[in-house]
Order: C-alpha cells, then sequence, then structure tokens
C-alpha cells in the first residue's frame, strides 16, 4: 500500500494512504546502517516562514528564519513563526510548569533551538541558562557510526536557530556550551529549576547525565520523554528499557515509564511524580509519541 515515511530522530512515522495505519519504528528494525548521518532525513513538514506584519526589517528576519531547519516552534517577532517539526505551545499545561518563574535561575538542558528556555524567560525567570552541545562530534555516536562520518559531519553546527531566536527575541538567556555529562556546579551553578526533555533517548548513560543534572538542582526539575507503554505492561511495576545501540538515528533507548522513573530517583531526585502522559507528533501527522513528564525534588 502506498505510504509516506517522515523520520526526525530516529521516530519514524509511517502513514499509510488511506489512513489506516499510523505507527512509529525505530531504525535498528531497519537493515542496520551504522554510518547514517544523525537527523539524515529530516524535511521540514510545513510550509516557510510568511510575516504577517512590519517591512524590511520583518522580509529579513522571514528569509533568515526560512534558510535554517528547526526542531522547535517559535513565535518570533512580526508574526513569524519557525516552522518546526514539533510544536509544544498547546502542550505546555501538561508540564505543570508554574506560571511565573519571578527570581528563579532556571536551567534548560538540551534546549536545542530554545523552546523551553525563552518559554521559562517569558515567565518572568530572573536568568535562563540553555546548555546544549555546540556540534555533532559531541552526541553520543556508536563507535562505527562515528568512524564513518565525514569531517563535515561530524562539525555540524548545533544551536544556529537558538542564536537566530535570541537575537530576534532580543533575549537574555544565556548558551552554556556544554555536554551534560560534564555538568557540574562549578560550571554552571545552582538552578532553581531544571528542566530536561527528549534527551535521555539519545544518551548511551543516562543515569549519568540525570546524576549531573541533579548535582546542579537546589530547586525542583522538569523531565520528560519519549516512552514505550508497551514495555510497562504486565510487569507488575518492572522497570523496562530497551536498547537501540545509537545507530540509525541516535537513538540509544525506549524506554519503559517506570524505568524513566527509577533512573530519575537513582539520580538522587525525590518525590517523583509522573505528572502527564500524552501522544504527541510532527507537526502535520496525527500524534503518535507517547511522551511521559516527570516533576521531582531534591
Ligand atoms: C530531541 S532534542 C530535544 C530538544 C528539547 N530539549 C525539547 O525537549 O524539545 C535533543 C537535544 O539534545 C541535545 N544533546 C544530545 N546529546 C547531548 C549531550 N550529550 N549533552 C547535551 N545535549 C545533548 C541535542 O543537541 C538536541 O538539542
Amino acid at each position: 500500500m502506498p505510504r509516506k515515511t517522515l523520520s526526525v530522530l530516529g521516530l519514524r512515522t509511517t502513514v499509510f494512504a488511506d489512513r489506516s495505519e499510523v505507527g512509529l519504528e525505530f531504525s535498528a528494525r531497519r537493515p542496520r546502517r551504522d554510518a547514517a548521518p544523525v537527523f539524515e532525513d529530516a524535511q521540514p513538514p510545513v510550509a516557510p516562514p510568511v510575516a504577517t506584519s512590519g517591512g524590511p526589517e520583518a522580509a529579513a528576519l522571514a528569509e533568515r528564519v526560512g534558510a535554517l531547519t528547526w526542531y522547535h516552534t517559535l513565535e518570533l517577532p512580526h508574526g513569524i513563526v519557525t516552522p518546526g517539526y514539533y510544536d509544544h505551545r498547546e502542550l505546555l499545561p501538561r508540564y505543570r510548569l508554574p506560571p511565573r518563574l519571578d527570581g528563579l535561575r532556571v536551567l534548560d538542558v538540551a534546549t536545542f533551538d530554545g523552546f523551553w528556555a525563552f518559554e521559562f524567560e517569558r515567565r518572568g525567570a530572573a536568568e535562563v541558562v540553555a546548555l546544549d552541545v555546540r556540534e555533532k562530534r559531541e552526541i553520543d555516536l556508536p563507535p562505527r557510526t562515528r568512524a564513518a562520518m565525514t569531517e563535515a559531519d561530524l562539525s555540524f553546527a548545533f544551536g544556529r536557530g537558538f542564536a537566530l531566536a535570541r537575537e530576534a527575541l532580543d533575549s537574555k538567556v544565556q548558551p552554556l556550551h556544554c555536554n551534560v555529562y560534564d555538568l557540574s556546579p562549578e560550571r554552571a551553578g545552582m538552578f532553581d529549576l531544571v528542566h530536561v526533555g527528549d534527551l535521555l533517548l539519545h544518551l548511551r548513560d543516562p543515569v549519568r547525565a540525570l546524576t549531573a543534572i541533579r548535582s546542579v538542582c537546589r530547586g525542583r526539575a522538569i523531565i520528560s520523554d519519549v516512552i514505550f507503554p508497551d514495555l510497562d505492561r504486565g510487569t507488575g511495576g518492572v522497570p523496562l528499557m530497551q536498547y537501540q545501540g545509537g545507530r540509525g538515528q541516535n537513538i540509544w533507548w525506549r524506554l519503559g515509564a517506570e524505568a524513566l522513573r527509577a533512573m530519575v530517583e537513582d539520580a538522587g531526585f525525590e518525590n517523583v511524580e509522573e505528572v502527564s502522559r500524552f501522544k504527541y507528533g510532527q507537526r502535520g501527522l496525527p500524534p503518535s509519541i507517547w511522551h511521559a513528564v516527570f516533576a521531582a525534588g531534591v
């Protein structure tokens, strides 16, 4: 049957022509492609941005926005909206964020284009730090994948969307180029609120990363990731996750929600609570990816 497959960050969403089936596949179900570059076949699912107000300045911004590939859907001046793969705007209520963050020092781990960091700034945070790696070479890649990549692949720069959005929004969010594993109070200081979304599935050692995140948290943490509820079914609460090996599109783990909870607890967080669970999807496609949001204290 004719079908269309879109893929980003390892999640392949297949839509059959008659819409009879929509599913998620992981790269490991396909023949192994150790050399596949990360984010390789990502295509923006929406039209280029259009300025709804303003003159040449707006047109220039729309052109710069249109020249980049976007992960996040960001509202910029002049009515310009970035054509992100994911649109978190409608999902915000599910994260149980405080309506105001006045006076707080906030960290957004793995910020990508910065949707969450800019949202924290909008809610009045005293200071927002947005952490991400600088180049693709810094992410967890299986050795064979890394060895097969060219220097151009490895030096692919993250953060161009973030930098443009920061400039357009006249934002004070502070970028921090740092691998999550290297996060420490000495490196970044302490934070009242720490947010990390959709990072752990991309890491070889999620508990080590969570432990580093815990080391800089003096208040609350909001931790969310892609989950696979089938892994929790009928296990009586046993935490399960399935190894994916970081191949294809850089997915290391298929997480059950109980495994995600256990890892957050084992990293030293207290009062770990699942605050929501919902399906979302790439913009323009039916929601098909399960997601769990956990809140935790220290
Ligand atoms: C799927 S995106 C998640 C974006 C955002 N956190 C969200 O929830 O919408 C994954 C992000 O993790 C970052 N990342 C991957 N490995 C990392 C590492 N070892 N340390 C810090 N960031 C990393 C990537 O550069 C990318 O920005």
